[in-house]
């Protein structure tokens, strides 16, 4: 559908999703909503994406597919429903989203999914975002599944700087039951090593810490670290589960993995390597190779430093992860809207962004997409 008028000045309005009637927790409503209220006119004529809290958009995050071949415990259910193909961006669809934010003042998309290696037309989607130019940095973050050498050759000729590797156990059978799948703890450390290898540096590792599930394996991933010479982050479990099976007794915060890290290595502070980072960085007392990091988005949460948007693979604008608004952009992009169109619909969505994501308060409410809708 084209887009219709919904105020003066010829500015097209897109089909946000309905934020009533959304039932599925994997798939677009289809109800009809206003679009992303108008920006303050300065805003707008300043052409960056900046929110009504002053926080500054330099981090895209781009989800290129919902599906996956692994099925994460703390991400999807066995039996999670997909989005219809026709309903996700096409690569010229990505590539213009991604330009646009680079000429408003994105520095860094980073490729997501659900897992974005199973999307057969990965490597023309790095290679177009490449073409924008401009300096741009382009990571992709990979549960390192289908990571072997031909690939990675074929991902960096194309432009991509660096990946990011989710590995939750070293244990093999721990592995099987956190992910659901075939593939080894072995297997993705030989592809976060083949992507050192393929110069896809600095290579960081993640690892979702569950109650119950990998909390003894921590000072092993923290082993791995320094086995490998990388960054091992540690992630704090968040609500964004496709089976809502999120509760507050199953987080290990991060204190709680530093400690029990710091018994066995002793760890140094570093702090952030940037004031937007998610990650809080340690090193290991005795010199040894590797770093590690703390992402707390639910004990200390860094919303105040938020420089990222989101675009889910169905061409939604999420401008928070936790927050269930989304604002629709596909329409514009498949109603012939012109790159000013899209920059002014950016700039509006951008500016509802809220303050953060009251996780720790007792009227939080997960959202309704999961993780894999609307990428990492
Ligand atoms: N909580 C924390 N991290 C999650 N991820 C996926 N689902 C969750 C969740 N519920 C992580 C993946 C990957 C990154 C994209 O997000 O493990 O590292
Ligand atoms: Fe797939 Fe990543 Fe979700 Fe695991 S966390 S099921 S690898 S999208």
């Amino acid at each position: 559908m084209s887009g219709r008028d919904v105020e003066g000045g010829g500015w097209k309005g897109p089909m946000p999703i309905s934020l009533t009637v959304l039932r599925d927790t994997d798939r677009a409503g289809s109800g009809a909503l206003a679009p992303p209220p108008s920006a303050p006119r300065g805003v707008r004529a300043s052409g960056r994406l900046v929110d009504s809290h002053g926080r500054v958009i330099r981090d895209l995050r781009l989800s290129i597919t919902d599906r996956c071949n692994f099925r994460c415990v703390y991400c999807m259910e066995p039996d999670v429903r997909f989005m219809e193909q026709q309903d996700l961006l096409g690569p010229a669809e990505l590539e213009r989203v991604a330009r646009v934010c680079v000429g408003m003042g994105v520095e860094k998309v980073r490729i997501t999914g659900g897992e974005p290696t199973v999307h057969p037309r990965l490597t023309e989607i790095i290679g177009r975002v490449a073409s924008i130019g401009g300096g741009v940095e382009i990571a992709l973050t990979t549960n390192g599944s289908l990571m072997d050498e031909p690939r990675l050759r074929k991902w960096k000729e194309a432009g991509l700087d660096r990946v990011t590797v989710s590995i939750d156990s070293v244990d093999p059978a721990r592995f099987a039951a956190m992910t659901r799948s075939r593939t080894t703890p072995a297997d993705v450390i030989e592809g976060a090593r083949a992507a050192m290898r393929a110069g896809l540096s600095p290579v960081k590792l993640n690892a979702v810490i569950v109650r119950g599930f990998n909390e003894d394996e921590i000072v092993g991933l923290a082993g791995l670290a320094r086995d490998l010479g990388v960054e091992m982050r540690f992630i704090e479990y968040m609500p964004l589960d496709s089976g809502h099976g999120w509760d507050r007794q199953k987080v290990v915060t991060a204190a709680e993995i530093v400690e029990r890290i710091g018994d066995v290595y002793p760890l140094l502070l570093m702090g952030r390597d940037d004031p937007h980072s998610t990650s809080l960085s340690y090193e290991f007392a005795d010199g040894a190779p590797g770093r590690l990091g703390t992402i707390a988005p639910v004990s200390r949460p860094f919303c105040g430093a938020c420089s990222r948007l989101r675009v889910t693979a169905d061409g939604k604008v999420r401008p928070c992860l936790f927050g269930d608004e989304e604002w629709d952009l596909r329409p514009l992009l498949r109603g012939g809207a012109d790159d000013d169109e899209i920059a002014r619909f950016l700039v509006d969505a951008t500016w509802t962004k809220r303050a953060g994501h009251g996780i720790s308060s007792s009227e939080f409410v997960q959202p309704r997409r999961p993780m894999s809708a609307i990428g990492g």
